[in-house]
């Protein structure tokens, strides 16, 4: 078994320029895992807080005063791991040491055993069970927390080529149709300035519903018919919207409000014409009871949490045994290690809640989460679109798929 043999850690920059940690673990001397940790704009109310009091800083004070701890621990052992980390930082949210660098300490000796095993880390994470390829879901136009003032209130449309027959025709086909929106955009507004979001989907100066009518046409213009060759996507993020206050969803961009009933009615509305395969947080992240009524609505679409379940195993429960969703986000720093995301996978691939491996807004060129993704069992990986820390997954994907590791999509 690798066995761990030194542990540093040093503050290093996001793709937003924001400090964060990054882990460096080797196993037998030689064997280096390497972890960069991202963040959220959009970040859920219930999640692993990122860095305790301090900031980064104290995270790295922090890993220094301990990391003899982890000496001599058997890398690939992810449970021993995550208990060391739990006797140190004994909160529930992370708050002593920071989520950011649970994650890092956690994905590093994985992905330094893994090393050391010469497996894929993947398989480490998943012996012995069959693997298929998740359905990238590109983020192609972005706005609301992602995005500058005139973009639209919602924060994200996605693609997802549901009918590729194997991972590079379903990248290729979502780059298509964000280069095929980039020359509608410019058509539409000649000022357009090529400006684009946090996660590389472009931020022009238009409405919700123009933004969803252009992307729409996007994948028109290239053959597709949506909600059968491809379809489109909406993380909703409504808790930007929400005003917990007046209980009303202020969308101050398009310059109007719902009540709660209304917002259901207005995610229905986008859901049908759109024929969405997609509606993450469609309502704000407590709404537990208006979930269902959409989940009701829609089985065929993802109705999906993410400020909502914040890869939680606890909330999770919470909403299967409500049926408040259908789908999930896992998105390992909101639950802080990679072993409480593991757990969260497990109760929701057990109760037929669909998992999609998210990126941060906030990310490094790190790759680990497109092997989480499969591990997993996810239907999708949502890691953006262009960009080099968003490809980097994505080109992950391709190299896994070049040694036939793996056959095949998932099922949706
Ligand atoms: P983030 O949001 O900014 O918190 O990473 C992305 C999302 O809401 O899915
Ligand atoms: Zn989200």
């Amino acid at each position: 078994m690798p066995k761990i043999t030194s542990v540093e850690g040093r503050i290093l920059y996001n793709s937003r320029g924001n400090k964060t940690i990054e882990v460096d673990i080797e196993s037998d001397n030689q064997f280096l895992g390497r972890v960069c940790a991202p963040s959220g704009a959009s970040v859920g109310k219930h999640e692993a807080v990122g860095f305790p009091q301090g900031g980064p800083e104290k995270s790295l004070q922090i890993l220094n005063e301990n990391s003899s701890k982890f000496l001599n621990q058997d890398s690939d052992d992810l449970q021993s791991i995550h208990e060391i980390l739990r006797e140190i930082d004994q909160s529930e949210n992370y708050s002593a040491v920071g989520g950011s660098l649970a994650f890092a300490i956690t994905i590093a000796a994985i992905d330094s055993a893994a090393k050391s095993l010469n497996k894929p880390l993947f398989e480490l994470l998943s012996p012995k069970s069959k693997l298929e390829y998740p359905f990238p879901l590109g983020n192609i136009l972005g706005g609301g927390a992602h995005a500058g003032p005139g973009t639209p209130d919602i924060q994200e449309i996605l693609v997802c080529a549901t009918d590729a027959k194997n991972i590079r025709e379903a990248i290729e086909t979502n780059f298509a149709v964000h280069k095929e929106l980039k020359k509608i955009l410019q058509t539409e507004d000649p000022s357009f300035t090529n400006g684009r979001g946090d996660e590389g989907g472009w931020a022009p100066k238009v409405d919700n519903d123009k933004a969803l009518e252009l992307s729409a046409k996007a994948c028109e213009n290239l053959g597709f018919t949506l909600g059968k060759d491809i379809s489109l996507g909406v993380d909703f993020a409504s808790s930007t919207q929400w005003d917990e206050n007046k209980s009303i969803y202020a969308y101050d961009r398009a310059g109007f409000t719902n009540t709660e009933e209304e917002q259901i009615e207005f995610v229905s509305n986008i859901i049908k014409k759109y024929k969405l395969i997609y509606a993450e947080d469609p309502v704000h992240e407590e709404a537990f009871k208006e979930m269902v009524e959409l989940t009701t609505r829609f089985p065929e679409s993802y109705i999906t949490g993410d400020d909502l379940t914040v890869t939680n195993k606890k909330i999770l429960e919470k909403a299967i045994s409500l049926k408040s969703c259908n789908a999930a986000i896992l998105k390992v720093n909101q639950a802080g290690s990679l072993y409480d995301a593991m757990k969260f996978a497990d109760e929701a691939n057990q109760n037929n809640i669909r998992l999609i491996t998210s990126h941060r807004s906030g990310e490094s060129i790190d790759s680990q989460i497109s092997h989480i993704g499969i591990a997993t069992k996810s239907k999708m990986l949502k890691v953006g679109i262009v960009g080099g820390e968003r490809i980097a997954k994505l080109n992950e994907l391709i190299r896994i798929s070049e040694h036939d590791l793996i056959r095949g999509m998932v099922e949706l």
